[in-house]
């Protein structure tokens, strides 16, 4: 299969590269190296995808790419390129959330619309499009409510998806992914931000009384849904729920983090932030039953693998320069 991944050298678009390329699937990445978070991390995560001849990096921004030609004989697009996190959508940045959310989105599906081979538009999108849900776990028969700025770009950009599918077919499924986490993962996101604190001795700050529940889903069963949601028939113009089934407090998965890294993990108490959302908990019936989907991957494997991770490549980074977090 020949494959674009947009957001490549991202979090999640990173090592759905590496498990594309593990399994034989030729892989053009496409990133724009945005000033999101520092470039090195960015880097870093495209290490082990740069030593396969089976792929190649396109480094450019959707928004000016010449995308007909760049995807002549594509099968699969994987579109993870965005301006993640909701806290930094506010304010004057919120152009840049409707730059590279929304009008890149439909700048690459007026590009699809020309090729015929495609096979699946795979489209990231998020559980910050429910706000805080009416009835738990949600459905994707819920309202979309989003309440942050974020939540409303990747609520338009899934619509786009939705429209260019019924009006030309083009042949788009959208991911609603939950708080995801693990290697890599981006250092604006909670779980780095308190690994790095544990590993720097320093407190950490958490939003709110800590009873707030998150869906934690593990970058491992997110990969295997974009692979699913690519490779069965059923899921063509459809949205779907990928979470990992592990509904917990964030008082108990910052006690986890603290039994596992074996560090101390002093809180410092923050009022709520808006747009930041109460509980997450998905109903994933809907992708078991369509595409066979099941997270694999529990609360504590995956804090080990963020963990050790952290170690084995952030230990030093973040002792010679902190990491800058939009
Ligand atoms: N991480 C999560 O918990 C989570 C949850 C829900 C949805 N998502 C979605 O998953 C996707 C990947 O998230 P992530 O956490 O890996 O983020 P990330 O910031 O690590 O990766 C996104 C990548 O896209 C690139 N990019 C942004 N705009 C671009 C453009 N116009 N052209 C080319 N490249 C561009 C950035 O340089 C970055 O490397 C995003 O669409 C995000 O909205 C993530």
């Amino acid at each position: 299969m020949k494959c674009v991944v947009t957001g490549c050298a991202g979090f999640i678009g990173s090592h759905l590269c590496d498990r594309l390329l593990v399994d034989g699937h030729t892989v053009m990445g496409v990133d724009a190296f945005t000033s999101s978070y520092v470039r090195t991390l960015k880097e870093q995560n495209l290490v082990r995808a740069r030593r396969e001849s089976t792929f190649t990096l396109v480094e450019g921004d959707l928004l000016g790419l010449e995308l007909e030609s760049l995807l002549d004989g594509v099968d699969v697009v994987f579109h993870l390129a965005a301006q993640a996190g909701v806290r930094a959508s506010w304010g004057s940045d919120f152009e840049s959330f409707t730059r590279h959310n929304i009008l890149a989105t439909q700048r690459l599906l007026e590009a699809c619309r020309a090729q015929t081979r495609l096979q699946r538009l795979v489209f990231a999108s998020s559980s910050s499009i429910y706000g805080n849900a009416r009835t738990l776990p949600v459905s994707e028969a819920a309202v979309p409510r989003p309440i942050s700025p974020y939540g409303v770009t990747k609520l338009a950009a899934e619509q786009l998806c939705r429209v260019y599918w019924s009006n030309y077919g083009v042949p788009t499924v959208a991911l609603r992914y939950f708080t995801v986490y693990g290697a890599r993962q981006r250092p604006d996101m909670a779980f780095h931000r308190f690994i790095r604190a544990a590993y720097a001795g320093e407190s950490i700050t958490l939003y709110e009384d800590g009873e707030q529940t998150r869906d934690f889903t593990h970058v491992r069963d997110i990969v295997q849904a974009n692979l699913l949601a690519a490779e069965r028939a059923e899921t063509v113009g459809k949205v779907y729920n990928v979470a990992g089934g592990a509904r917990v407090t964030l008082k108990y998965a910052i006690d986890r983090l603290a039994a596992i890294s074996d560090k101390p993990l002093p809180v410092r108490r923050a009022d709520g932030q808006p747009g930041d959302v109460r509980h997450t908990y998905a109903d994933i019936s809907r992708a078991g039953e369509d595409m066979g989907y099941r997270p694999g991957v529990d609360l504590d494997t995956g804090l080990k693998d963020e963990v050790e991770w952290f170690e084995r490549f952030q230990l030093g980074e973040a002792q010679s320069h902190p990491l800058t977090a939009r």
